[in-house]
């Protein structure tokens, strides 16, 4: 069984992409929606927290970890590789093909307020970002809102406007989706943006990771099955939340972590 996490529905845009990619693997998927946003926690709670769901996942069978969140990864990913066995896929903001592929050298980069000011990002803008100016700004109520499933009421588009139209105007010709949540709104961002800028995210690249590290593995024998874990005390929202972001109805378990 291939395991994911993340604080919310986010990582089903990941999710997404390993289905696609590995359909003779089962998936157990966990949003820990009890404690989401992550974005606004401070690095030790998010630590604490991947962990927990990390030992949980691997107590269960994961033959490996998928961190379908780029605050956690940027929080987590060291402390989650020395806690457990199995092999962990983080996912980063795709800071490296943005800048490599600008022409104006000017990228946007939206995520969370803990990846922006995590070392991990400072570490991936000196080592990828020095020929090229950055404007970073987080998606500012952007979890929530895809959290609701609504993805393209005026509410929606309104949030997005307000995060999208600073960067545009600061003339970047690419926008790194630095958040798993973003990605379901990239149709709004793209609509705001324009036909000139590109948008990143790294999904589809963290499933040929996993597919590559899975290479040499056997998938179990037994009919392949996507369960779907919250940390919430109410399953429906996130019930709903799936068939609105992924367009298919699963059943919810609870998960007392
Ligand atoms: N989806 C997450 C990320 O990729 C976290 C969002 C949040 O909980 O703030 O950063």
């Amino acid at each position: 069984m291939i395991a994911m996490f993340d604080s919310g529905l986010g990582g089903l845009s990941v999710w997404r992409e390993v289905v696609n990619r590995l359909p003779q693997w089962s998936v157990t998927y966990v949003a820990d929606q009890a404690y989401c946003p992550y974005g606004s926690r401070t690095e030790e709670e998010i630590i604490a927290r991947s962990l927990r769901i990390g030992r949980h996942l691997e107590a269960e069978g994961a033959r490996i970890l998928v961190v379908a969140c780029n605050t956690a990864t940027s929080a987590a990913a060291g402390a989650l590789r020395a806690a457990l066995k199995i092999p962990v896929v983080g996912v980063e903001p795709a800071i490296k093909p943005a800048a490599a592929a600008s022409r104006r050298g000017r990228i946007g980069v939206l995520a969370t307020p803990a990846t922006l000011a995590s070392d991990r990002f400072q570490s991936l803008l000196s080592r990828f970002a020095q020929d090229v100016e950055v404007v970073a700004r987080p998606g500012e109520g952007w979890v929530e809102q895809v959290e609701s499933g609504d993805l393209c009421s005026t509410e929606a588009h309104a949030r997005v406007q307000a995060a999208v139209r600073p960067i545009v105007e600061q003339g970047v010709d690419h926008i790194v989706l630095g958040c798993t949540h973003y990605p379901f709104l990239a149709p709004l961002v793209a609509a705001t943006a324009g036909p000139n800028v590109s948008l990143h995210d790294p999904a589809a690249a963290v499933a040929r990771q996993v597919a590559h590290l899975l290479e040499q593995a056997q998938p179990s024998l037994c009919p392949v099955r996507y369960r779907f874990l919250t940390t919430a005390e109410d399953t429906a929202p996130m019930a709903r939340g799936l068939a609105a972001l992924v367009g298919e109805r699963y059943a919810v378990e609870r998960l007392l972590l």
